[in-house]
């Protein structure tokens, strides 16, 4: 090709994959399949190698990784990386409030910018006349790292800021924050374990080792990602206030944090601190706090800064989810299906805001890849609801008189001995008859997700195990009032209260009776398909292995699985027990052409003329899917009283947003259908 024609395929080619990485990595909606995505790379690369003199500076494929290096040159900020002040109650944000009002001598209500505290590391980008040109870590402040060629490999970050052709600064420094999502950082430290690597302690000390990698190839295999949310030095642009920057870096192919907001005055931004705090949880990357920035750029600079923190920027942290403790001891739990799970009991902690004493370690394999024994200090971690884990051993702190942990070669509670079937990462106890299975079985069973027996906790379930009048859940069904007034801590109101929460629970959903029957396999998930497919439990249990596995999204195992179970006598007992003592499942068939079919609904806030479950069940009997959190591919939010923060998102990603009656009327209709 000659070389003009080349030149002009190349910026085309460039300005192509430009935006398909917009689409890709920023609107998490791309327009072409990888394949042809890679197409496009390919003969760019092809082109670019065919004319070595041509300017890559921006290119696309400079993404990959270049060479390794020595050691990281440093460069000088433009103007200084300050840090924040910090402060950790509601009260200290009234307190921040308050002085800037005094300071301003000012008596009204200002507007401030709320945004998520990233937890990853701090960037400094400098681009000139559009183009990313070097990109530094925050360092001391003053100097950073040179690390232009790791940030390269960042999707997010756009090589060239705007589409051609639009006005931007001569220069400017944009700031921001480089992470790695928890998803991500997981697999990575699983990855690393199995390769006997040390692991992360967290994602932020991950984002940090793969942005400081002198070997960019190997930054470029990371999955790093990015926030901005501030500017440095810029020469030929105004800016009059934070949110008009924040709207300004979105504009210019920027990724800025969806959650940000502005918000008035002192009451404003304690309700987004709130609102963040139930967030944090959902959120695919972890935050430690929220920021809260004076909007008006004037006033900023009438603010000013008292040593290295501005005074119109405030950072409230939130209570830590990892926290240092000691392991005192490794005990074994029996589960409802035998398997024995290894359990750090360890130094009470507080972590999260909850006190933690106990962490899984899952099992044997992974107690050997991280080394956890019994003295050890560690590393642990609570994230939402899901059980804390043991993330690292600190290994600086053994003494040497820990103590490794052994499997038992027998069960625990019963006594028999303990298998580890081909191809499982865990142990079993092999008889069926073990009371910890019973118990389980039976815990599951009356669990919310399950029978959703109220009132039947651990702690009966064990009494009524202890006094002999359960054996399996199909006895739950024989007790009476009577037997109950013989125990222990029951009186009249608690064992009339039980009686008719058992009475209350005999019809439920066949999917909820399937899934609490506590067959192999069997989740929620998998017993709605089985609904969906047989519609009643005499089809399902008839089904043969091979015509369950001809279902999709049942394979081999679990299809043997249900037939096994099926087959068992001791099961087939059970059963019919159940259905003796007046248990009626509700057999109810969701049709592919569902008047709800597809759709997905969230709930948020109170309802005056149904509860939550009573609106899922309306949503599925219906054909349609209920979720808790909102996204892009969200059909309907039905906001009720008082609703939270996932109204603001819904109204943010501009979703279709029912009130109440509004939603009684969509159901009515959709019932006529
Ligand atoms: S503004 C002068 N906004 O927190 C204002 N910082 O302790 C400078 N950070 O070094 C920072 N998310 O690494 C700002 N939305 C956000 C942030 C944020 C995370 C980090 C940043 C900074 C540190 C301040």
């Amino acid at each position: 090709m000659e070389r003009a024609k080349a030149l002009k395929r190349i910026k085309e080619l460039r300005e192509l994959i430009h935006y398909h990485n917009r689409r890709y990595y920023q609107l998490d909606d791309p327009e072409i399949s990888d394949a042809q995505y890679d197409l496009l790379m390919k003969e760019l690369v092809e082109l670019e190698e065919q004319f070595p003199d041509i300017d890559r500076t921006d290119s696309p494929t400079r993404r990959v990784g270049a060479a390794p290096l020595d050691k990281f040159s440093t460069v000088s900020h433009l103007s200084p990386m300050l840090s924040l002040a910090n402060a950790f109650t509601e009260e200290e944000i009234s307190e921040f409030d308050g002085r800037v009002k005094r300071l301003l001598h000012a008596e009204e209500e200002f507007h401030y910018v709320a945004e998520p505290k990233i937890d990853g590391v701090a960037v400094n980008l400098i681009y000139e006349n559009g183009s990313f040109v070097v990109g530094a870590t925050r360092g001391d402040g003053f100097t950073g790292e040179d690390v232009t060629q790791n940030l390269r490999t960042v999707h997010a970050l756009p090589l060239r800021m705007a589409a051609s052709g639009e006005r931007v600064p001569d220069r400017i420094e944009i700031r921001g924050e480089v992470y790695l999502e928890t998803a991500a950082f997981r697999k990575l430290n699983k990855k690393r374990l199995e390769q006997r690597e040390a692991a992360f302690a967290n994602p932020r000390n991950a984002a940090a080792g793969s942005l400081r990698q002198l070997d960019s190839r190997i930054t470029a295999r990371r999955p790093l990602n990015i926030f901005c949310y501030g500017i440095g030095k810029v020469t030929g642009w105004t800016f009059h206030g934070q949110w008009e920057i924040l709207r300004c870096l979105s504009r210019w192919g920027f990724n800025v944090n969806p959650d940000a907001k502005r918000v008035r005055g002192v009451g404003g931004c304690i309700e987004y601190y709130r609102q963040l705090t139930e967030l944090r949880e959902k959120l695919p990357y972890e935050i430690d706090g929220v920021v809260i920035k004076v909007d008006d750029l004037a006033l900023q600079s009438r603010l000013g800064t008292i040593t290295r923190s501005p005074r119109w920027a405030l950072a409230v942290k939130f209570a830590p989810t990892q926290a240092t403790t000691v392991v005192r001891e490794i005990i074994v739990n029996v589960g409802r299906t035998g398997v024995l799970t290894p359990v750090a009991v360890m130094e009470p902690v507080q972590v999260g805001g909850v006190t933690v004493s106990r962490a899984t370690l899952h099992n044997e394999d992974e107690i050997r890849k991280k080394d956890v024994r019994a003295g050890d200090t560690v590393i642990i971690q609570r994230a939402g609801d899901v059980i804390p884990e043991v993330v690292k051993v600190i290994e600086s702190k053994r003494t040497g008189k820990e103590k490794p942990f052994r499997m038992p070669e027998r069960c625990p509670e019963c006594g028999s001995r303990v298998v580890r079937l081909e191809g499982e990462a865990a142990h079993r106890c092999i008889d069926l008859a073990c009371p910890a299975q019973v118990r389980e079985n039976i815990k599951h069973f009356v669990s919310r997700g399950a029978m959703d027996i109220d009132g039947l906790g651990d702690r009966i379930v064990t009494q009524l195990l202890e006094a002999r009048l359960i054996e399996d859940p199909s006895d739950l069904y024989t007790l009476s009032k009577e037997k109950l007034l013989a125990l222990d801590r029951f009186a009249e109101k608690s064992a009339q209260n039980l009686m008719d929460a058992l009475v209350q629970s005999k019809h439920p959903p066949l999917e909820k009776f399937l899934f609490a029957l506590g067959i192999r396999h069997v989740g929620e998930h998998v017993a709605k398909i089985l609904v969906k497919e047989f519609g009643s439990l005499e089809h399902i249990s008839a089904a043969t292995a091979e015509e369950l596995s001809a279902i999709e999204g049942i394979g081999p195992t679990i299809a043997e699985s249900i037939a096994g179970f099926f087959r068992e006598p001791h099961n087939r007992k059970i059963i019919a027990k159940l259905l003796k003592s007046g248990v009626r499942p509700q057999e109810r068939m969701v049709k592919a052409g569902a008047p709800l079919a597809g759709k997905t609904f969230v709930f948020t806030g109170g309802f005056e003329n149904f509860s939550r479950d009573g609106a899922k069940d309306f949503v599925e009997s219906l054909g349609g899917n209920v979720s808790s959190s909102v996204t892009k591919k969200t059909d309907y939010v039905v906001a009720g009283a008082d609703p939270g923060s996932k109204h603001d998102r819904a109204v943010k990603l501009g979703l279709p947003i029912l009130d109440e009656a509004a939603f009684l009327k969509l159901v009515a209709k959709a019932r006529e259908k």
